[in-house]
């Protein structure tokens, strides 16, 4: 596993939000992060393709990744060392450290030469992290510029709970303070701006009335 300069204090903060959770992440989480599959199940990994999960926490979403998609490579970035234990436990016990590499590194400003020894991708994919990245904007564009020629990026995440009672949202939104995690109001927003900043094209959908969103830019480089 490789590393490279991290912003040390939301390092620290993430290490410390997951020191235990991520005993109990994947058990819990499936109740709650939903449309990650959907988004794996659209990933269309080209066979020999290479795919990076930017914020891949336990490494569930590469797992699955990885055993829909026998043919292709898979990188993993996470800026917790202790998601990157699990992440590696899971990868190790399912024998597929052969196609998978992780490394420490920061989503908003890293090197893919540097520590995957890998200049681009064809699938990139943000499950559930923009919305605990401070900077995560930075993440899109970090992410597009990683892109092989032709690559696409997919994110979900939390959307504005729009069409779900005023309660639900509140509560939602006091609970996952607790956790630092932050739904992004302005993410179409940026991707729109994004993608026709690169000639890209853009699908969004809202998904559960608003409980999350899931997005698709393709690259037309
Ligand atoms: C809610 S978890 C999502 C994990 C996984 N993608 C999933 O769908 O289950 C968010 C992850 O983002 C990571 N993260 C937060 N800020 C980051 C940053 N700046 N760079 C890389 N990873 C970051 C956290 O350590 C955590 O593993």
């Amino acid at each position: 596993m490789s590393t490279t300069e991290l912003p040390a204090r939301h390092a620290e903060l993430m290490d410390g939000v997951y020191r235990w959770q991520r005993h109990i992440y994947d058990l819990t989480r499936k109740y709650y992060l939903l449309g990650r599959d959907r988004l794996i199940s659209g990933l269309d990994v080209p066979a020999g393709g290479t795919m990076l999960e930017l914020g891949c926490g336990t490494g569930r979403n590469i797992v699955l990744a990885a055993r829909r998609y026998p043919d292709a490579r898979f990188f993993g970035l996470d800026i917790s060392a202790e998601m990157l234990e699990t992440a590696m436990a899971a990868i190790a016990r399912e024998g597929l450290s052969g196609r998978v590499k992780l490394a420490r590194g920061d989503a908003t400003d890293f090197d893919a030469k540097a520590l995957f020894s890998v200049e681009s991708f064809d699938r990139i994919f943000v499950s559930y992290s923009l919305s605990m990245i401070p900077g995560w904007e930075k993440t899109i564009s970090a992410a597009l510029a990683a892109l092989s020629a032709g690559g696409s990026l997919h994110v979900v995440d939390f959307g504005q709970q729009e069409a779900l009672p005023g309660w639900f949202r509140t509560l939602l939104r006091g609970w996952l303070r607790k956790f630092h995690v932050e739904p992004r109001e302005s993410l179409r927003d940026v991707l729109e701006s994004e993608s026709e900043r690169i000639g890209a094209s853009l699908r969004f959908r809202t998904l559960y009335r608003g409980y999350a969103w899931l997005a698709v830019v393709g690259s037309r480089r």
